[in-house]
């Protein structure tokens, strides 16, 4: 929150669109008449590029794009090339070009700095900018982000350019901000393990250990004869005939967000410098857990990621071989959550920087999304908290590795088939104005989503098919069949705005975290806690106290031995407090041993039969709550609706499957954005009457939605 607090956003991006002369009629209206309102919350707008389209349909695109009724694109991310042709011969005749018919159409523009896609005259002159796989070996110039994050002289080139740019962009009318890069680290080579990241590692080592002696201790190198005398000894995790030290490894992954960050961070600096009255993000996809989206977001503006529900429809498709139905509740929920995150990491407002408008996809591609579904994903976003999005792309492209990647206007620019689907849903958000799309999302619930447990249980997952995405994503699923509003957290937030803190695969607890988790629920907070709670230090090294570690006073119970399990699935019976049809545990249980904790579940077969497997104790004013077994969806789902509502959170919904609801609010008004995720009418009683926001028609009763359908009711 820095860059908030040193820039206010709202006054900055006003003055910033003042001087961006924007005659806009929307930023004019929120400008001018609606006093405290963001303008940025009125971006609505597409990913264009000039510099892949003849100059003599620039013109042309502006004004279609202009009827279209969009507000904002998003331009020149990919354009090093073009802007700088040899080194330090800068040409951005073309882009001012671009920008001034945009800005004569009255749509702003948000600049993406290059440094995602090095031109050929770089990667020539400087070939030590490659990256280098977990295999060890170089990447090759010819796609894209395929270069080092750590190395000095890639920095110093991605900030010349950045730079210049900047420079040349402060006060050209019709700029409102900046894009840094393009998704970090997202590449199937997503670390890099070169040289130079080497001698980064150990520099950042020594910074964060200050001797040897501290290192060698906290990673426990005695083992396998790995002591350091000195730092330049460090190694990187290559292959290397045996596992890496997790310690190790742990920190290798740290190091690689830092780089990563403060990569972006440097461009940053410049771009506030330089450009003090523009916005500044980047964008990222959600759930990509390569880099520590709350470092990533810290410094920015606002968060802003992509969006491509059929396109990770498709990536599900591949994975699974063509094999097996692929689930549309699954895709709805892992994206539901993705934007929880987005929203979360900032407890503000997020902009979708690109969403999905066609068929989506390069070496193949997903199908044309069902008539309804691209307003359905644009109304999810908004749901969950987006105050803007833009469509990924304006036209598409007939040459490059994306040819296949359709955007609103065909290969022969004729209109795609979302196109009128898209210019209807951009109307109906204006309409929904910028009251609703600033209001705050209304949670009263969080799951937490932990980087450091995430990167060691990729390190060591203890059982071959334990996975920390998979283990939050069904948490997060099981809690929000019950609509109630969630927050995904990163460790470190405040816990005192939530009734309920759910923590899955809690494998690294760190002291501080354990210290919040102690306060939050002595406070009168619910705290839940997944099999292997506390099972490593934040230095990756088992704690020497019996698990749960560091909370188990705040427990009440012991862990009297953790099982990964391959065949059999114990069985898991519930008391009166979770009442319920017996459950199954997958793939791991850990068998609790009470010591003041009440038991709520027993094994029912195994080893384990009458051992407690969910647990509950009271801990000053709170309750802390243990699920040893890896709970089938359906028990997780009731176990923990159940425990929502015994904590205060708003009594559960019972909907059918495929509905969506969740709640925004300001100003004492509330709005409740009902979705309906599959293809046919499904009707949902109302608890309360409403008005119809689109239509303005009142409802009471009950709602009937049309396949694909969404309404946004104003409560009260
Ligand atoms: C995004 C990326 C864009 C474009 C798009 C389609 O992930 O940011 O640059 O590549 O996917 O592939």
């Amino acid at each position: 929150m820095g860059g908030i607090s040193r820039r206010h956003f709202l006054n900055g991006t006003l003055v910033a669109i003042g001087a961006a002369g924007l005659r806009h009629p929307l930023w004019a209206l929120a400008k001018t008449n609606l006093a405290g309102v963001a303008p940025e919350q009125l971006l609505l707008g597409v990913d264009y590029y000039p510099d892949q389209t003849p100059e003599t349909l620039w013109e042309e695109d502006a004004r279609m794009m202009a009827d279209f009724g969009i507000t904002n694109v998003r331009i020149a991310e990919f354009a090093w090339g073009l802007m700088e042709p040899s080194e330090a011969k800068f040409d951005f005749g073309w882009l001012r070009r671009s920008v001034d018919i945009l800005h004569k159409h009255n749509i702003g523009v948000i600049l993406g700095t290059p440094s995602a896609a090095p031109p050929p005259w770089l990667t020539a002159k400087y070939p030590d900018v490659v990256e280098v796989n977990a295999q060890g070996e170089p990447l090759h110039p010819g796609g894209r982000r395929f270069t080092c994050p750590t190395n000095k002289t890639y920095r110093r080139l991605s900030n010349a350019i950045a730079t210049e740019m900047a420079r040349t962009f402060a006060d050209t009318p019709g700029i409102i901000g900046w894009q840094i890069d393009n998704e970090l680290t997202l590449s199937p080579s997503p670390r890099c393990y070169c040289n130079f990241c080497r001698a980064g590692f150990q520099e950042w080592l020594r910074a964060k250990y200050g001797s040897l002696e501290n290192l060698n201790q906290k990673w426990g190198t005695v083992f396998w004869s790995q002591t350091y005398t000195d730092f330049a000894q460090i190694p990187v995790p290559l292959p290397s005939g045996g596992d890496p030290n997790p310690g190790l490894a742990l920190d290798y992954d740290r190091y690689q967000s830092f780089a990563n960050v403060s990569f972006q961070n440097e461009q940053l600096d410049i771009l506030r410098k330089t450009c003090p009255r523009h916005f500044v993000t980047t964008n990222n996809v959600g759930l990509v857990d390569y880099i520590d989206m709350h470092d990533l977001y810290e410094k920015l503006d606002f968060v802003s990621f992509d969006n491509y529900p059929g396109f990770f429809e498709m990536l599900l498709h591949e994975q699974a071989k063509g094999g097996g139905p692929i689930s549309w509740d699954y895709i709805t929920s892992t994206i539901a959550m993705g934007h929880d995150l987005g929203r979360s990491l900032q407890r503000k407002p997020f902009m979708i920087m690109e969403e999905q408008s066609g068929k989506a996809g390069q070496r193949t591609f997903s199908p044309q999304p069902e008539k309804g579904q691209l307003r359905l994903w644009t109304y999810q976003a908004v749901a969950h908290g987006a105050m803007g999005l833009n469509y990924f792309r304006w036209d598409t492209a007939t040459f490059g590795a994306e040819q296949y990647w359709h955007g609103l206007l065909n290969h022969d620019r004729s209109k795609s088939p979302g196109f009128e689907e898209i210019r209807q849903a951009l109307k109906e958000l204006k309409a929904l104005g910028p009251e609703v799309l600033r209001s705050q999302y209304a949670s009263e619930a969080a799951v937490v989503y932990d980087y450091d447990c995430g990167w060691a249980a990729q390190i060591q997952p203890a059982h071959p098919s334990l996975n920390y995405m998979a283990q939050v994503t069904s948490w997060y699923t099981a809690l929000s069949a019950g609509h109630t509003g969630i927050d995904v957290i990163v460790p470190g937030a405040d816990l005192a705005p939530y009734k309920i803190v759910v923590a899955p695969l809690p494998y690294v607890l760190s002291e501080a975290q354990a210290e919040r988790i102690r306060n939050f629920v002595r406070n009168g907070g619910t705290f839940v806690g997944g099999f292997r709670l506390g099972a490593k230090n934040e230095f990756s090294q088992i704690v020497r106290t019996p698990l749960p570690g560091p909370i188990r006073d705040v427990m009440g119970v012991t862990v009297e031995d953790y099982v990964p399990i391959y065949s059999g699935k114990p069985g898991v019976k519930f008391s009166a407090a979770l009442a319920g049809p017996d459950g199954e545990c997958g793939i791991w249980a850990d068998i609790l041993q009470t010591s003041g904790a009440e038991v709520l579940a027993t094994y029912t077969s195994g080893g384990h039969a009458g051992k407690p497997a969910v647990t509950r104790n009271s801990f000053g004013k709170g309750k802390a709550i243990y699920i040893g077994p890896d709970l089938d969806g359906a028990s997780l789902a009731r176990v923990l609706r159940n425990l929502a509502t015994s904590a205060g959170v708003q009594a559960p919904v019972e909907l059918p499957s495929g509905i969506e609801v969740t709640v925004r609010q300001a100003g004492g008004k509330r709005w409740v954005f009902v979705l309906n995720h599959k293809p046919e009418t499904q009707t949902i009683p109302l608890p309360h009457p409403g008005t119809d926001l689109l239509t303005g028609q009142s409802r009471s009763g009950s709602l009937e939605l049309r396949g694909y359908g969404v309404q946004v009711l104003q409560i009260g």
